[in-house]
């Protein structure tokens, strides 16, 4: 196991990069099996969901390379349609490779992904979609074969805006016959990066960003070299990591408008912005003001921030009220953030904070990614030290957030092997 053992009351300052978004890099990694050929990408996060991601395609005969940022895929020998169960478990959205491999190969076998730490998973908007396209879904012992003779454009109607979903859509359609709408489609930066990496490597797609998303069919698709988007979650960690402890940041690396709802909420609670083309400026004010939270699809305050804000509004002044539209169980981590003081009150979907004076370190383990952060924020806050054990979880999605902390003051030790 591995721990972050933290030593809090230190104020943040200081001038880091974000790193490259995890959820823009599994799907257009998933997405570069479509080409016969070699990918190059630029700005991929060094976080175990890629090694996983990796570790797929490589399973279907994929030719990797990777140095430091820049992973290169040749994809032109690859055979194998399968997801091996292990991997599939380890990480639910390798879902978004059977898009990917019914545009390749129209077929794809795969073991039906288990829930995680924060709901169900359910995967029935993606197989609707399949469906929808003309592919044959069988069921036996939780393996899912998919399979058809060609993939027809068709208009997809998502009974839900899924991220997932969506771009499961989007890469099973990118090659089919025809053009493919998805009606009620998610909105979300990463929608847009994986278009614009698709339409690149000669796809022919419009409407990302909006609620629907049209395709037209082509017959291939080319080499090309694409950089990924910053990671818009590791940068509103990151800065309300330093807003917590009253802190300046100069975030470089960004782009704004992606994180626009997490920017809004920390100008209300007081921090000052001062915001540039890919750059932004924060400047904590002592002592933070309470505020509401209620997550939504994008452009709404997104639920990945959900519960590093929470956390940083442990020590506000005030009541803040938040309520997870999302995910059924996303609140796990609080009983964690009690242990260190945390004054949280849980109904169902809504969580009440009541600021507190001080929270106090102590021995506390990670329950997820996002809950994870959000002891890592508890953690530097917090008078003493603060141990946070089984931060495999955070290191899935967080590209050396220790160190990056640490190049602002923070002390944080990570103990390997414990
Ligand atoms: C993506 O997950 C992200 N993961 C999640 O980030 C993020 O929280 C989520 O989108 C919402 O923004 C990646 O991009 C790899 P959804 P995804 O399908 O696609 C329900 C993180 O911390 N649903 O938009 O799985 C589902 O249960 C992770 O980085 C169905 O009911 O999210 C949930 O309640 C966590 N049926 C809601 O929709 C389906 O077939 C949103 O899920 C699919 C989803």
């Amino acid at each position: 196991m591995t721990r972050y053992v933290i030593q809090g009351g230190k104020k943040l300052e200081g001038e880091i990069n974000a790193s490259g978004s995890k959820n823009a890099s599994l799907p257009i990694l998933a997405a570069t099996i479509l080409n016969n050929g070699i990918t190059k990408l630029y700005n991929v996060p060094d976080i175990h969901d890629i090694k996983v991601m990796l570790q797929i395609l490589k399973g279907f005969g994929c030719k990797i390379k990777r140095n430091s940022d820049k992973v290169i895929i040749d994809a032109r020998n690859i055979s194998k349609y399968e997801i091996p169960e292990n991997l599939m478990r380890e990480m639910r959205s390798s879902v978004m490779v059977v898009g990917a491999l019914l545009g390749r190969f129209k077929k794809a076998k795969f073991s039906y992904p288990g829930g995680c730490d924060i709901g169900a998973r359910p995967i029935d908007l993606h197989l609707k979609a399949f469906q929808n396209l003309g592919i044959n879904i069988e069921e036996d012992s939780g393996y899912i074969e998919c399979s058809c003779d060609k993939i027809i454009g068709t208009k997809i109607q998502l009974d839900f805006p899924s991220v997932g979903a969506t771009e499961n859509a989007m890469l099973t359609a990118i090659l089919a016959d025809g053009d493919t709408t998805i009606v009620n489609a998610a909105m979300e930066p990463e929608i847009i990066d994986l278009q614009n990496f698709l339409n690149k490597m000669g796809a022919k797609i419009i409407g990302a960003g909006t609620n629907e998303i049209t395709i037209k069919g082509v017959p291939s698709l080319k080499d090309i070299g694409y950089k990924i988007i910053p990671d818009r979650i590791e940068a509103g960690t990151l800065l309300c990591c330093v807003a917590a402890t009253g802190g300046t940041l100069n975030l470089k690396n960004v782009i704004p408008e992606h994180l626009a709802p997490v920017l809004d909420k920390l100008e209300e609670c007081g921090c000052k912005l001062d915001i540039k083309q890919n750059e932004i400026l924060l400047q904590a004010p002592k002592k933070l003001k309470a505020v509401d939270i209620k997550t939504m699809p994008y452009p709404g305050f997104p639920t990945d921030m959900q519960a590093i804000f929470s956390s940083m509004l442990q020590l506000a002044k005030g009541t803040s009220v938040i309520i997870e539209n999302i995910f059924e169980n996303r609140y796990k981590y609080t009983n964690e953030l009690k242990r260190m003081g945390g004054k949280y009150k849980i109904e169902g979907r809504t969580a009440v904070v009541t600021g507190v004076r001080k929270l106090t370190g102590v021995n506390v383990n990670a329950t997820d990614l996002r809950g994870g952060a959000a002891m890592v924020l508890a953690g530097l806050v917090a008078k003493g030290t603060t141990t946070i054990n089984n931060i495999e979880y955070i290191l899935r999605g967080y590209d050396n957030l220790d160190k990056k902390l640490n190049k602002l003051g923070a002390k944080i030790a990570k103990e390997e092997g414990v």
